[in-house]
């Protein structure tokens, strides 16, 4: 399932918009990127399609269920209404018919909403919705194990301050609570942690527990034939579902693996870095934040699909705003990559700041907003952060002052100013460190011009 476009009329800033989603006939990736300034729109856009999107799962959760409105701040200033359309493809049953009609699988709806006290202009569509809805509802009425599309809203307030020391409650978990919380909070700890001793507990009663595999591999020495007969009955009898979420926190964190919950002396969520017991409190911040998104993303896919052999290949649409937050250069780099061959069958809709981000990803569609507009911005493939930043984020890449005199230090070398230019070199070696790249490739462009300069003469 993937949205094909979305529409807003006079919401936020925008008074007329049409923005379709990848993958398009250029873009084949599931993943489209909106950046702009502070305040260009993007958090409007996601928190649109949040908005139109709660009305499909409030309908598979029951026939007639509501989702959010629009709220009346949202209304662009002087309007009197708004609407929200999307446009969603649902091609699952189109595998066993091929011959048929593409648009029997498109499913359309809208929201409208009307100041308090004004006339009402726009009404609000929502066949598509229900329909679809139905669509579901009506495969799981078939078979309890159906699969259903995961949808989440990751805002930006999802950073994970609390993060449970201890859990009182034991709730049992259904397939329809993988929406719980889904599109006004995103990540949910809370329900993290207990959904995870929830099915460990199954795991364990229905295998060995992990103490007793743990002594049994010290026991079995170096007999290699044991080893890996002790392997097969270990994997054989770890719950899928949570294998799925320790799978997908390693694929993002190298180095990271064996997450469990930690029964004694006290409840705690344990997670192994680099072969050391950390309890989850004790990671960073950027550790924390990755770990809960990438957790929670594989543990909604884990219980919305119960009978898939891999629950990461689970359909879904993803938004996160600011995906880049609290994370370091070298995680911002690979992100949409190891978004994409974690969760193949999603659809990412992202916003960010990072210039890093954009630029490793090839057949990504990216969106630039400026004032109420949008515009598609090309092959960012390989382009280095500076180029980004200079051609899609409107920075300048270092600090004005510093660039200024760089510019003067590099004409005056190639006008020939030589001792102007010695100068110049020696004002900025006080300001910059010794190994600065842009200060030795001026010295050796003013040692080059100094031996040209002595030949001549
Ligand atoms: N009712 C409204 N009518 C007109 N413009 C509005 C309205 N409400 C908000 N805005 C505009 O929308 C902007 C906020 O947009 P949004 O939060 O989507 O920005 P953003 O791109 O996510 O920025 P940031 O990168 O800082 O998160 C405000 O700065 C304001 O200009
Ligand atoms: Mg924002």
């Amino acid at each position: 399932m993937e949205i094909v476009e979305f529409s807003l009329t006079n919401i936020g800033r925008f008074s007329d918009i049409e923005i379709p989603l990848a993958p398009t006939d250029e873009k084949k990736s599931k993943v489209t990127v909106l950046v702009g300034n502070n305040g260009a729109g993007k958090t409007f856009l996601l928190k649109s399609l949040a908005i139109s999107l709660s009305w499909f799962v409030a309908r598979v959760r029951s026939e007639k269920g509501n989702g959010s409105s629009i709220p009346e701040d949202d209304i662009k200033n002087e309007n009197n209404s708004a609407v929200i359309g999307v446009e969603l493809l649902e091609a699952q049953g189109q595998a066993g018919n091929p011959d048929a009609n593409i648009h029997n699988f498109i499913h359309f709806w809208s929201i409208a909403k009307t100041r308090t006290g004004r006339k009402s202009e726009q009404t609000s569509h929502l066949n598509g919705a229900t329909k679809l809805a139905e669509y579901f509802r009506s495969q799981l009425s078939e078979n309890e194990h159906a699969s259903l599309p995961l949808i989440v809203f990751y805002p930006v307030e999802r950073v994970v301050l609390d993060i449970p020391l201890k859990i009182r409650d034991k709730h049992s978990f259904q397939q329809l609570d993988g929406y719980d919380n889904a599109l006004n909070q995103g990540v949910d700890f809370r329900r993290f942690f207990e959904w995870f001793r929830e099915r460990e507990d199954v795991e364990n009663e229905s295998g060995i527990p992990q103490e007793v595999y743990d002594k049994l591999y010290k026991s079995v020495g170096d007999d290699p034939e044991l080893w890996q007969m002790l392997s097969a009955m270990h994997a054989s009898s770890r719950d899928r579902q949570l294998t799925a979420v320790r799978t997908a926190i390693s694929a993002f964190m190298p180095g990271f693996s064996n997450l469990r919950v930690s029964r004694k002396p006290r409840l705690i969520m344990t997670i192994d870095k680099h072969g050391e017991s950390l309890n989850v409190g004790q990671l960073s911040q950027g550790e924390k934040s990755l770990m809960a998104l990438v957790g929670d993303i594989a543990r909604r896919l884990a219980m919305m699909n119960p009978a898939l052999e891999n629950p990461l290949h689970g359909e879904g649409i993803v938004l996160i705003d600011e995906v880049d937050l609290h994370l370091h250069p070298k995680w911002q780099r690979t992100l949409i990559s190891r978004l994409t061959s974690t969760f193949p069958n999603c659809q990412f809709i992202l916003t960010t700041h990072s210039p890093l981000v954009i630029s490793d990803s090839k057949d990504v569609l990216c969106y630039l907003l400026d004032d109420g507009e949008i515009s598609v911005v090309d092959d960012l493939y390989g382009l280095d952060a500076n180029s980004v930043l200079l051609q899609v984020m409107d920075t300048d890449i270092r600090n004005a002052g510093v660039a200024m005199h760089l510019r003067a230090l590099l004409n005056t070398i190639q006008d020939g100013e030589l001792d102007k230019a010695k100068g110049l070199l020696a004002e900025l070696s006080k300001d910059l460190p010794e190994n600065n790249i842009e200060l030795i490739k001026a010295r050796l462009l003013l040692r080059k011009q100094e031996l040209r300069h002595a030949q001549d003469r």
